[in-house]
Parts: C-alpha cells; sequence; structure tokens
C-alpha cells in the first residue's frame, strides 16, 4: 500500500483540479491519495486532506485549485525543509506529486535530489517550462486573450485609436503570440525580442496613416530597449525572487500618445486569462498528465516530471524541465512579425 501525496503551487491555473483527479483515479484500490493543502506552505506546515473519487467527482470542470496553492518556498522558510520533511515522515508518506511551474518543479528536484521520492507535473499558464511541447493552461490562457483582443477590434476601430493589451508573461511570451496572433493583433511585443520606442511608433504611425487604428498585444515582461528594467512593482518580490509586473501597456499608451498624438487606450488581462473553468485541451491535457504521473509513481519512476511530446506522454527528468525556461524561438515570432502593422 502507498500513500502518495499532492500539491500544487504558484500561479493557479485552469486544468490544476483535472491533474488532481486523474491522479486520484488512476491509484490502485490499496493505495491512499492525500492532498496537501496551499502547495508547499502546507508540506512546510503539516497541511493535509485526504482526497477519494468522492472529493473529486466533476472536478475537472472547474478552474483554479480544490487544494489551494501559494508561492511559498521552503528553501527560503526557517527550518522550511526539516519541517516539511519531518511532516512527510509523520504522514507517512511514501511519495509526492508536485504539479507547478518552474518555482514549484526546482523546489521539488531539490527535495529529489535530497532522497524524496517525486514526480512532477508542468503546470503553467506561460508554457515556459523546457522539454514539454505544453503545459496544461496556456490554450485556455491563449482563448481567453484571443476573445479579449478580438473584442478590442471593434472598439479600437469605432475610435480610431491604438489600443494596448497586456498579457501575462513574465521571461515567455508565449500566450502574448499566440493570442495576438490568432485575434490578428497588429503589433506584438514579448520579452524576448525588445524594441526601441521609435521602432514601436514606426509600425504604428504607418498603419493609423492607412488604417486608422491598431490593437497592440504586449507581454507584462516585454521591456522596451530604452528602459533599464522591466515595468512593474519594483518593492514587491516573491519567495522565488519576482517582481511583481504590470504596467507596461499603460506605459507605452502614454508615451505612444505623446509623441503622435494618437488617441490610446490601455487594458491589462492580468488574472482573467487564468480564472476559470479550463478549456477541453488543458482538461484532457491535465488528466492525461495526472493519469500518468501516478503510472510513475507505481513504477516507482521517481525524480521525473511528466511532458507532452507530440501527442505522447513522456517523462523526462524533472531537472530538464527547470533547467532554462522555454522561451519562443525567433522564427515562431517572424511569423507573427508577418501580420504586423
Ligand atoms: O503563474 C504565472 C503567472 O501567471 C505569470 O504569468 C505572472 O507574472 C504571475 O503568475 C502573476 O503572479 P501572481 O498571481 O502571484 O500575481
Amino acid at each position: 500500500m502507498l500513500r502518495i501525496a499532492i500539491l500544487t503551487g504558484g500561479g493557479d491555473c485552469p486544468g490544476l483540479n483535472a491533474v488532481i483527479r486523474g491522479i486520484v483515479k488512476a491509484r490502485r484500490e490499496e493505495d491512499e491519495v492525500i492532498g496537501i493543502k496551499r502547495g508547499w506552505k502546507g508540506a512546510v506546515e503539516g497541511v493535509y486532506v485526504n482526497l477519494s473519487d468522492d472529493d473529486v467527482e466533476g472536478i475537472h470542470l472547474l478552474g483554479g485549485t480544490i487544494l489551494g496553492t501559494s508561492r511559498v518556498n521552503p528553501f527560503t522558510v526557517k527550518n522550511g525543509v526539516e519541517k516539511a520533511e519531518n511532516n512527510f515522515r509523520n504522514a507517512k508518506i511514501d511519495a509526492l506529486i508536485a504539479i507547478g511551474g518552474d518555482d514549484t518543479l526546482s523546489v521539488a528536484a531539490k527535495f529529489s535530489s535530497k532522497g524524496l521520492k517525486v514526480v512532477g507535473v508542468p503546470k503553467t499558464i506561460d508554457n515556459d517550462v523546457s522539454n514539454t511541447d505544453y503545459t496544461f493552461g496556456f490554450h485556455t490562457a491563449v482563448n481567453v486573450g484571443a476573445d479579449a483582443i478580438d473584442r478590442l477590434q471593434s472598439t479600437a476601430k469605432s475610435h480610431e485609436r491604438i489600443m494596448f493589451v497586456e498579457l501575462m508573461g513574465r521571461d515567455a511570451g508565449w500566450i502574448t503570440v499566440e493570442a495576438g496572433l490568432a485575434a490578428g493583433a497588429h503589433l506584438i511585443l514579448i520579452p524576448e525580442f525588445p524594441r526601441t520606442i521609435d521602432e514601436i511608433i514606426e509600425i504604428l504611425d504607418k498603419r493609423m496613416k492607412t488604417k486608422r487604428y491598431a490593437v497592440v498585444a504586449v507581454a507584462e515582461g516585454f521591456k522596451p530597449t530604452e528602459l533599464e528594467t522591466v515595468v512593474g512593482d519594483k518593492t514587491t518580490v516573491d519567495a522565488f525572487g519576482h517582481i511583481r509586473l504590470g504596467g507596461i501597456a499603460h506605459y507605452l499608451a502614454e508615451i505612444v500618445e505623446q509623441k503622435t498624438g494618437y488617441e490610446t487606450r490601455s487594458v491589462v488581462l492580468g488574472h482573467l486569462l487564468r480564472g476559470g473553468t479550463p478549456t477541453a485541451f488543458d482538461r484532457i491535457l491535465g488528466t492525461r498528465y495526472g493519469v500518468e504521473a501516478m503510472k510513475l509513481v507505481q513504477r516507482g519512476d521517481f525524480g521525473r516530471m511528466v511532458a507532452l511530446r507530440g501527442n505522447e506522454i513522456i517523462s523526462i527528468p524533472l531537472e530538464y524541465g527547470v533547467a532554462t525556461k522555454k522561451v519562443v524561438p525567433y522564427e515562431y515570432y517572424k511569423l507573427a512579425e508577418m501580420f504586423f502593422g
């Protein structure tokens, strides 16, 4: 008999509940699954709930995570690692399935190297975990983003304005480039490919002179070449050292209006991108990841992360997922660029 714990860490993400349900449904009759509440915070504090078939009934339809989440890092909490290890021992946990993005998974990899039996599941709307084609949650975020940009097209056109729409994406512009491409944004700005304000104005001015309106999709982590740092609240830093981003759309809207005289507005999509019900794609991907994670546990295949390769669910060493960020390649951005202006 095995006692398997699950935790969900980092930002919430559509599809988390599908993973949890997949794990619980794939357990053997003799095994027990328990949920750790609030990510690594609950691991340090020892807060657990039992998870039965009844507890996961229908939850794959719901956004968020029934376990709650946090951005706590046990390696930066006083005695956090020892406390978590003691709690795992006292709760007789045989294995842990950690569902998270690179921060949560990097903590999981550290625990794994200390001997904990861990399996990782890659989660993030940002789609920036390496060595998996997709993380779940990304598809939903792209759909929400594309729908918002679609809607901004008609108001931008009616008022002959430039609308700047800001989408999440700290280091990787996947959501912005895909939502922008799908909804026909006239300029897409992402962290991987900085541009000067003059370059931005040149593209927009050309478009405004002929079409008289424009929609610009900008990732929160985009930094115009002239700025030394990204736009955000630099005084608020999380346990993984990230500042709170936000404000680049407003910054660009103001400076472009000042310099060109075109009327501008800015919209921040922020957490709308990750709230609410997951798409069918994310429900299915989350379900497949959860079932495969449980299979790895049953095979005793630890220190690994499930991943999507083509249409196959595979597994890779956990460190491969967290070693580097998966960013948008130049060829892909070039494709989007064909439709600028
Ligand atoms: O989880 C990833 C993410 O959505 C990033 O795109 C964004 O920068 C960050 O989370 C926002 O985090 P929080 O919800 O803690 O403000």
